[in-house]
């Protein structure tokens, strides 16, 4: 298919958009969940499903592995396969992906072995998976390794342990609850991530029959128990925080009242803290966060430290940090999480702002710097969106290309950005 492309024309920082922008489910709460599907006998339905290609990649996985699929735009009912002899993972596929890693432990715990590639994703840095080989021979399984692909076996099944994360990993914590339940006797997980898309499957999952002690704080204890039951009721995927978070900054960039809605603002604390440092008003109703009066110019600076949940999230700081280039005086952006994450800021520059990063993890931004349309290659999802909102704001006309990559994780924002009053097509 030939790569599409956005061509977007600058509003050369005038703030005129207005108006609503529905939230879709969350990626990484719909990517884990549909592996979760093989922790259950029978059906496992999800609601609010996001219409995005990660989602799409995932439930070809799932139906590969030979799970009935009925789907419908925003939800989909998957009924696993009660027997596999050899499970692999469609290799040119998963390596495309990054959340593929999260069908190691159902599969693992439930047939036995997989085999599957390095998982790919966004090229954001080191994506080591260590933790996961460490822990499921922590957990009895025997790894191994071939120049293309890992095999893992476990011929009587999985043995609860003790595992310390040496790093808090989302998918890690995620791939250990799933493996946990379904392996003999008690794990206990330290170091756990505390995302909130882990605390609403985790208490899913135990109204589905598992024994999870700890939701919610660092360590988790996970009672084995086998396979779950028909799921009580379906699973309704959480609203996107990032994608939330990404258009509350687009409404302070370029909103003259801009209102993002079915959203979950609880899950929003930390992006809402930073924005209103930056001198706007953030208003919250409900499920709805509307953004307003950020028509003074400019910006105020801060530094912005990225750190797990409930700190900032890494997959804001690229767009913020196009709100920080229109910030007056300098801010320093600390990236804690990956080492691969602050290289947008090159091509940030060739638009006119001025950033100068100081290592892997730290970068500074000096504003307000007017920003020119320029010709790009999104280089990754979050970088992907980051130069949609720079081209925004930008005087002049902007391709991005490569949006394969936004469409990931972004339902057709040329769409849903249209109405706003935005001058974007995808040609
Ligand atoms: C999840 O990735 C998200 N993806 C990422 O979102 C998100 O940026 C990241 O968490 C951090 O919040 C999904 O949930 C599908 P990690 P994940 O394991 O789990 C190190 C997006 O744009 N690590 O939490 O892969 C790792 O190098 C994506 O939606 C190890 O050392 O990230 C990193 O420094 C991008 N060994 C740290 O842990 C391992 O075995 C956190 O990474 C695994 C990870």
């Amino acid at each position: 298919m030939m790569q599409e492309k956005f061509v977007i024309q600058g509003l050369e920082g005038k703030r005129i958009l207005t108006g609503t922008i529905k939230i879709n489910g969350s990626k990484n709460d719909a990517v884990q969940a549909i592996a979760a599907s093989f922790l259950f006998r029978e059906r496992l339905t999800l609601t609010n499903l996001p219409p995005i290609d990660d989602v799409d990649k995932m439930l070809t996985l799932v139906e590969q592995l030979g799970s009935q699929i009925i789907r419908g735009k925003c939800e989909v009912q998957i009924n696993p396969p009660s027997n596999l002899s050899r499970v692999t993972l469609d290799m040119k596929l998963a390596k495309k992906i990054r959340a593929s890693i999260l069908f190691t432990g159902p599969l693992l715990a439930r047939y036995h072995a997989i085999t599957f590639p390095h998982p790919g994703g966004c090229v954001i840095g080191e994506r080591p998976i260590d933790l996961f080989l460490s822990g499921f021979q922590m957990m009895g399984a025997r790894v191994t390794e071939s120049d293309q692909n890992y095999t893992i076996e476990a011929p009587t099944g999985l043995t609860g342990a003790e595992i310390f994360f040496r790093n808090v990993s989302v998918t890690a914590t995620e791939t250990f609850i799933f493996a946990a339940i379904l392996a003999r006797g008690t794990t206990i997980l330290k170091n756990c991530a505390l995302e909130p898309e882990i605390m609403n499957l985790g208490h899913f999952l135990i109204s589905a029959g598992a024994k999870i002690d700890g939701l919610g704080t660092p360590t988790l204890t996970i009672e084995g128990g086998g396979l779950l039951n028909g799921a009580p009721r379906a699973y309704s995927i959480l609203p996107d925080r990032i994608e939330a978070g990404s258009f509350l900054i687009l409404g302070a960039l370029a909103g003259k009242k801009i209102t993002v809605t079915d959203c979950e603002p609880a899950h929003l604390t930390s992006l809402i803290h930073h924005l209103k440092l930056a001198g706007g008003t953030i208003k919250i109703d409900g499920p709805s966060v509307t953004v307003s009066n950020f028509d003074h110019q400019p910006f105020k600076n801060f530094n912005l430290t990225t750190h797990e949940y409930p700190g900032f999230p890494t997959d804001l700081q690229a767009p913020l940090a196009v709100l920080l280039t229109q910030a007056a005086g300098r801010s320093a952006i600390f990236e804690t999480i990956f080492s691969g994450r602050l290289l947008y800021l090159e091509t940030l520059n060739r638009m006119g702002a001025q950033t100068t990063i100081l290592n892997p993890h730290e970068a500074l931004v000096s504003g307000p710097t007017p920003l020119k349309g320029k010709e790009m290659e999104s280089p990754d999802l979050r970088a992907g969106l980051a130069y949609v909102l720079a081209g925004i704001i930008a005087k002049g006309e902007t391709i991005v290309h490569n949006i394969h990559y936004i469409d990931r994780g972004y339902e057709r924002i040329d769409e849903r950005l249209r109405p706003l009053g935005l001058a974007i097509k995808r040609c």
